[in-house]
């Protein structure tokens, strides 16, 4: 397998498996790695800590355009900064996943992550020649022009059962029945928020991903990166 020339969108809800198989597959084909949720949780967590009511739109607003945001590209070691902080387990919390969708559905926030997002990209394929994106809109908004699209779902009870097995494995406690509302709650407000909702591209490749592993899944996305002519 050659390495990755390109970008590779890759969209879809949570609990997909989607960042597994991103991350994955940036580290097989010598690529970068961009976690654009990450961002997002970034500026959520700082909202929460700063004690600002994420529904307050121009005090969310104010304390994105404030606070200092780094993120790696390496899939190798993923991370993600608040204010030269290291947030990567900070933003993985209930509390975070309760707030995230409200933060991200504001416009001005989304504006400001995509320009970021898209500097990122580009440095990436310029040093790296290829990167793989982890997100909601990247082949609609970041990244339409990318020549390859994924678009990956599950069932919600699928995905449900996903989070809660990150969730103990991480040491969190974890309730099916919880787990299972707050997917189905983000999905909703994600799908349905006026501001770049989730949804595929229309050239995107869609994957069910409920019965196959992420090895699967990898296989299956390197082919196709290999028939769309992005493996040099
Ligand atoms: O992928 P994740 O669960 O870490 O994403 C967290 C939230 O961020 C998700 O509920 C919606 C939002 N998000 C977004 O609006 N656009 C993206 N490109 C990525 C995430």
């Amino acid at each position: 397998t050659g390495a990755l020339r390109g970008v590779v969108a890759l969209d879809g809800p949570s609990g997909t498996g989607k960042t597994t198989v991103a991350r994955k597959l940036a580290a097989k084909l010598g690529a970068g790695y961009l976690d654009t949720g990450a961002m997002y949780r970034v500026v959520t967590l700082a909202v929460l800590d700063a004690g600002v009511d994420p529904h307050d739109t121009d005090a969310v607003v104010a304390l994105a355009r404030s606070v200092r945001l780094d993120v790696a590209t390496d899939p190798g070691r993923p991370e993600a900064r608040l204010d030269g902080t290291d947030v990567g387990e900070a933003i993985r919390t209930p509390r975070v996943d309760a707030a995230v969708s409200a933060v991200s559905a504001v416009p001005e926030v989304r504006d400001l992550l995509v320009q970021r997002q898209r500097t990122l990209i580009e440095e990436a394929s310029r040093d790296e020649g290829g990167i793989v994106v982890d997100g909601r809109d990247i082949g609609t908004v970041v990244a339409p022009d990318a020549p390859l699209k994924v678009f990956l779902t599950a069932a919600p009870e699928v995905r449900a059962a996903r989070r809660g097995a990150q969730d103990t494995a991480a040491g969190r406690e974890s309730n099916q029945a919880t787990v299972l509302a707050s997917v189905e709650r983000r999905d909703r407000l994600d799908s349905s928020r006026a501001a770049s909702p989730l949804r595929p591209a229309d050239d995107a490749v869609e994957f069910d991903t409920s019965e196959l592993s992420i090895e699967q899944v990898l296989v299956a996305l390197t082919e196709l990166a290999g028939t769309r002519g992005l493996l040099g």
